[in-house]
């Protein structure tokens, strides 16, 4: 292999800078040309493909966002714009390929894999950490500290004024985040699409609020089968019906997904980063490179897709003790 070339797709997330970095440098150490795409598979559709160098990426790994721009692509969907980009990779005489992103690039890389036979591995780069095949995804970490912080500061003016906060967190269907910020941030209840909310349960102690503790934090994950947490707060503050009760809902939306990455998110991306390059030389191919206790795998894109990475099991344990 001469000639590789990595690219961010889907939603950014903290470290795929130092995922790029990882990947540009060890192709590099190991005599291969190194090129990035920029704006996902849209750039590789437009030949936006540019030769790095190892400054390309120097003071990057402590960045948020991505250096190569990310998008999601319409075009890839279809077989012509598939095509392009495969004629577009050709051109540059690319022969194996780095894709960094969530389970819409790796389905992506799966399609584009089985259809032109370029070699590609992925690295699992979202927020969500929504990704069957490696215990935690890029960005993961530094997502869920982003929206502790926050969590910390509500808590803070809900104790002053003795207010029941919602606050609605990222992960689209999973719950992640909710569960990992929720413990936490101590979080009275944690609302997540993987688990049937209770609404009844959360009326009947909030009724009860004011002999126990006077505020209270309700985590929600924005997948919850019961709505957003604007709705989610409708419907629980109409059955509380208490006018003494005041409530409040703080949506954190994209600050989620900016910021320094963490140490443990820079410290995985490198590690992904280099596996995937380390593994296209040696062979692997339609597959993601994870960590799994804390060991490098590889997961063919097809697990990766298809299989759910169920929330741990003592983790909701904990919210529930831990809770009101
Ligand atoms: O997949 C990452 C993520 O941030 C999800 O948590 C969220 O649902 C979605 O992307 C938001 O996407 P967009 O930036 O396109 O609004």
């Amino acid at each position: 292999m001469k000639k590789i070339a990595v690219f961010t797709s889907g939603g950014d997330a903290p470290g795929m800078n130092a995922c790029i970095r990882a990947v540009v440098r060890t192709a590099i150490f190991r005599g291969i040309e190194v090129y990035g795409i920029t704006y996902g598979y849209d750039g590789m559709i437009n030949g936006n493909i540019k030769r790095m160098q190892s400054h390309s990426v120097s003071n990057i790994i402590q960045r948020g966002g991505t250096i190569l721009k990310s998008a999601r692509s319409e075009s890839f969907r279809t077989k012509e714009g598939r095509q392009k980009a495969y004629d577009q990779l050709k051109s540059f005489g690319i022969e194996g390929i780095v894709a960094i992103g969530g389970d819409g690039t790796f389905t992506g890389a799966k399609i584009f894999f089985e259809e032109f036979g370029i070699p590609t591995i992925g690295c699992p780069g979202t927020i969500d950490n929504d990704i069957y095949g490696t215990d935690y995804t890029i960005g993961f970490d530094t997502a869920v500290n982003t929206a502790l912080e926050a969590i910390d500061k509500i808590r803070d003016t809900a104790a002053a004024h003795d207010r029941i906060f919602f606050v609605e967190v990222m992960g689209r269907d999973s719950g992640y985040i909710a569960v990992e910020c929720g413990i936490g941030g101590g979080a009275e209840f944690v609302m997540v699409p993987e688990t049937e909310t209770d609404l009844k349960k959360v009326v009947k102690s909030l009724k009860n609020l004011r002999k126990s503790k006077s505020s209270s934090i309700i985590v929600v994950a924005e997948g919850d089968e019961e709505g957003n947490a604007e709705l989610i707060m409708d419907k629980v503050k109409d059955k509380v019906n208490d006018e003494d009760k005041e409530f409040k809902v703080t949506t954190l939306g994209h600050i989620q997904r900016g910021g320094n990455p963490t140490a443990r998110d820079r410290v995985l991306a490198s590690r992904c980063g280099m596996a995937a390059v380390e593994g296209l030389i040696n062979g692997e191919s339609n597959c993601m490179a994870g960590v799994v206790n804390g060991d490098v795998t590889y997961t063919s894109f097809e697990d990766c897709i298809g299989k759910t990475k169920p929330l741990k099991g003592d983790h909701l344990k904990l919210i529930e003790i831990l809770s009101i």
